[in-house]
């Protein structure tokens, strides 16, 4: 039977599928960098959260950094340690080509990877992770994520995380997602973290959509 979705809408993956890299790259040939609804031109909050918990050597990792811009825009203010992750390629592809000729661009390394199985070669001062989190419907996803993070982070090192609110849509890109207050966000990520601060916000989207998000910051307890 044809299908009747629009073309610009990816078909919705099964809740007990997780999302492979072909699907993510799906989502971003199908709408631009710039059309998907978690665009943003200034990454605003992103980047005063950063500034506020890291220094300019501070390593920093953007996990699930899509095509955005924030290691682009701190490595123009002058932060040197900068590595973007992702599980989609052509999102990866996007990020690079937009800072092609930079000079801040050698300050960026990509890493083409799945959050849940990467093995980090190395650990960061700082992880930030933009409207990821939230996909992950699973306990063993969050697991997997969590194990990763543990492994990612230094001790003392600062986690930031911004997930849709209770209030935000319960589907992005034709994926469920989890919907976090505050207090639900800082338990989801377990006895090991320790928040030490929350924001809300709201996102508009590239065709006016208000989108409530919640952001987190925490630090590691040093328990598992
Ligand atoms: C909603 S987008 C957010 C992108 C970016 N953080 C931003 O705010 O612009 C979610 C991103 O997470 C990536 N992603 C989803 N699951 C992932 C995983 N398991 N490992 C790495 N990246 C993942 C997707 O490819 C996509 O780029």
């Amino acid at each position: 039977m044809p299908s009747t979705r629009p073309a610009s809408q990816p078909e919705p993956a099964s809740p007990e599928t997780r999302p492979s890299g072909p699907y993510w790259d799906a989502v971003y040939q199908r709408r631009g960098a710039s059309g998907v609804s978690w665009f943003q031109s200034e990454p605003q909050t992103s980047v005063d959260l950063i500034r506020a918990h890291a220094t300019p050597h501070t390593p920093i990792i953007d996990a699930g950094a899509g095509a955005g811009s924030l290691t682009g825009q701190l490595a123009a203010a002058g932060f040197t340690d900068l590595t973007a992750i992702d599980i989609s390629a052509t999102a990866l592809q996007a990020a690079r080509q937009r800072l092609a000729g930079h000079p801040a661009a050698s300050r960026i390394r990509w890493i083409h990877a799945d959050l849940l199985t990467w093995q980090p070669d190395r650990r960061y001062g700082l992880w930030h992770d933009r409207a990821v989190f939230h996909f992950l419907t699973e306990p063993a996803s969050r697991t997997a994520y969590l194990a990763t993070l543990h492994t990612a982070l230094q001790p003392g090192g600062t986690v930031i995380l911004a997930t849709f609110a209770p209030d935000g849509p319960t589907h992005c890109s034709g994926l469920p997602v989890a919907r976090y207050a505050p207090t639900g966000l800082a338990r989801a990520l377990g006895p090991g973290f320790s928040a030490t601060g929350t924001k809300s916000e709201q996102h508009t989207t590239p065709d006016g959509t208000i989108q409530p998000f919640t952001w987190i910051t925490a630090t590691p307890t040093g328990q598992s």
